[in-house]
């Protein structure tokens, strides 16, 4: 992965620290990862029975080895919006290793990279709305589409789909623009979700960010080593324009081209 070019934008950026509320009017990752799940969703024969089932946000939360991922996600205001039932959607949920990993290459530390905004990106980058996929549903070469608007593929060209260490496990490989996964827990339900771990941090390419007043604009690459951007994404920080988009009192984040916008209830630093 090329740690540095994200070093290089995160420090372009302004910082977010502290806990944040989303206000429910302008959250809408939430509603993106309800969307039509086609099949899945259709079948309502073999649906959750959803006053019992564990949201993906109760998963999350409860599960150790998926701290660093739940605090991430509530950090950047994303943990209301994965705690519905409702979510049809399926989580690559990295692990604490694969984020020591991550923090490792970065030379970073914790609060550092989750106070970066490219937390934003990198985040949805692990979603994939609508879909509720069980480990056999991957199959070799699928492109499938994040909430970031970036595909991450299965398979990769240096690693077999499925490699059988051992009788009941099996190996399946999920690639980024910048990374490669293994999943290394797999089929956990969460309602109508489903959620896989990942031993790494899926990173999308970062080709470059343009910094305006109070804005960000992240340029993302496939990994092709194409110039073009494939993706641009949004972020509108506190203090920045936020036409017509709610109560102006509240500083707002804006995700544009992911069609995403939530906004941060609490108090920021200018
Ligand atoms: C996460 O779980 C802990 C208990 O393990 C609970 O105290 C806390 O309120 C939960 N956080 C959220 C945001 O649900
Ligand atoms: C994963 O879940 C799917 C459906 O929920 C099931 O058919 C499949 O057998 C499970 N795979 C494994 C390896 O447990
Ligand atoms: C991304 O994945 C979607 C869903 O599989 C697919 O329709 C689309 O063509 C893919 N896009 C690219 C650029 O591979
Ligand atoms: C595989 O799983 C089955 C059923 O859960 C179990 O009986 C068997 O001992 C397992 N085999 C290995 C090699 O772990
Ligand atoms: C992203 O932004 C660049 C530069 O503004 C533009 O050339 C490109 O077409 C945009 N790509 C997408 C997918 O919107």
């Amino acid at each position: 992965m090329r740690a540095s070019v994200w070093v290089t934008v995160g420090l372009v950026l302004a910082s977010l620290t502290g806990a944040h509320t989303v206000t429910p009017e302008l959250t809408r990752l939430g509603r993106v990862l309800q969307q039509d799940a086609g099949e899945a969703s259709a079948s309502g024969a073999s649906g959750p029975d959803l006053p019992q089932c564990m949201t993906p946000w109760e998963i999350f939360n409860s599960s150790a080895e998926l701290s660093f991922w739940a605090e991430a996600l509530q950090t950047v205001g994303f943990a209301d919006e994965v705690h519905s039932p409702y979510i049809t959607a399926t989580f690559l949920a990295p692990t604490n290793d694969a984020f020591a990993k991550l923090l490792h290459s970065l030379g970073s530390s914790k609060q550092q990279l989750l106070a970066n905004p490219s937390m934003v990106p990198i985040l949805l980058y692990h979603m994939i709305p609508g879909a509720y996929m069980a480990i056999g549903d991957f199959d070799l070469g699928d492109s499938l589409s994040t909430a970031l608007n970036l595909n991450v593929t299965v398979g990769a060209a240096s690693a077999p789909l499925v490699a059988a260490p051992g009788m009941n496990s099996t190996v399946v490989t999920v690639r980024s623009a910048e990374s490669i996964a293994d999943i290394v827990k797999y089929n956990i339900t969460a309602c109508m979700a489903m959620i896989h771990e990942i031993d790494q941090v899926l990173m999308p390419e970062f080709l470059g960010a343009q910094s305006g007043p109070n804005q960000v604009v992240y340029h993302l690459g496939d990994g092709s080593g194409s110039h073009a951007p494939v993706a641009n994404l949004t972020l509108v920080l506190p203090g920045g324009s936020k036409k017509g988009l709610g109560d102006p009192a509240n500083p707002m984040y804006q995700i544009t081209d992911a069609g995403l916008m939530f906004s941060i209830s609490s108090a920021m630093p200018q």
